[in-house]
């Protein structure tokens, strides 16, 4: 079956979201997406030839032309797109990505008869091993919620949530690889400079980070007792996270997604 995928907005989510419908198997897909500009049109033809480029001015027949559309420009750009679209929503499956953006603003503004999503997509979608939180809007029958979920799922792990817990999940699994790859790239300068080629460095940490994530959840292993289990009294793991503890680590992690959090509420009530 071929599906007609729409993408309102080219960036930085929707080029992974794109890679990943096209990674995954079963259905293929014909692909549009439209831009503000010419450049941000630019990046998304070169990442994903195969699909048709428009301006936004052509935003309502990107949504005639499509079955399935994913909303992603920024969240203070999504009113304005949605009011744009409105005719042409009749009949369609919208999935937003804007963070912030709630089911109620997304429903007031489609046609009665489109089926909405709010989803939060984080990079690995790319390579069909993100992590998607979301939730749906009235009117799914039970065969379309079934659908739905098989459209996510082709991004990764599609977790249907209650809407409240959003700015929660934007901080948990929206920000994580973030997180991940802040941590990392301090350890890849330290292997570089203390003379372990790049590539080298990179495949050790990444196996490493990986094998680890994979005993978790394959033992249930609680993650203090891993970090016990490592941390021989008086040896070198030991010496690393005195450092950290002495440096407060936890704390300062702590604040860091506190701010993390209080900033998705804000957004959210925008
Ligand atoms: N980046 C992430 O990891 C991530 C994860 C989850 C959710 N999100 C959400 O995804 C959304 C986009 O984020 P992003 O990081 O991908 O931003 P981005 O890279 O800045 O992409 C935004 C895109 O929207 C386009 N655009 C702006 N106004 C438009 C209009 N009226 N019609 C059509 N296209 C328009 C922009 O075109 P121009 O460049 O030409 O202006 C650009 O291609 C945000 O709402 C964000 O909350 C992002």
């Amino acid at each position: 079956m071929r599906t007609r995928v729409g993408f309102l907005g080219a960036g930085r989510i929707a080029r992974a979201l794109a890679g990943g419908l096209l990674r995954s198997e079963g259905d293929s897909w014909e692909l549009v997406a439209s831009t503000r500009t010419r450049e941000s049109g630019e990046g998304f033809g070169k990442a994903v030839p195969q699909a048709r480029l428009y301006s936004e001015e052509r935003n309502c027949d990107l949504v005639r032309e499509s079955d399935i559309v994913f909303l992603c420009v920024k969240p203070q750009e999504v009113p304005g797109v949605l009011r744009q679209i409105q005719p042409a929503t009749a009949g369609k499956w919208i999935v937003s990505v804007a963070a912030g953006v709630s089911l109620a603003a997304l429903v007031a503004e489609a046609a009665p008869s489109a089926r909405v999503i709010r989803a939060m997509p984080n990079l690995p979608v790319l390579i069909g091993r993100g992590v998607i939180p979301y939730c749906l809007g009235p009117g799914w029958d039970a065969g379309d919620r079934e659908g739905a979920k098989k459209l996510l799922r082709r991004f990764g792990e599609a977790v249907e949530i209650d809407e409240k817990l959003f700015p929660l999940a934007t901080v948990l699994a929206g920000c994580g690889p973030a997180y991940f790859c802040a941590f990392l790239a301090p350890l890849l300068r330290f292997a570089a400079e203390s003379g372990l080629p790049g590539s080298e460095a990179r495949r050790m940490l990444l196996s490493t980070f990986s094998g680890t994530a994979e005993l978790l959840r394959q033992t249930d292993l609680d993650p203090n007792e891993a970090v016990q289990e490592s941390r021989t009294p008086g040896g070198i793991t030991h010496a690393a996270l005195t450092v950290l503890e002495q440096r407060e680590w936890p704390e300062t992690l702590r604040r860091a997604l506190d701010a993390a959090l209080r900033r998705a509420k804000t957004l959210e009530e925008a």
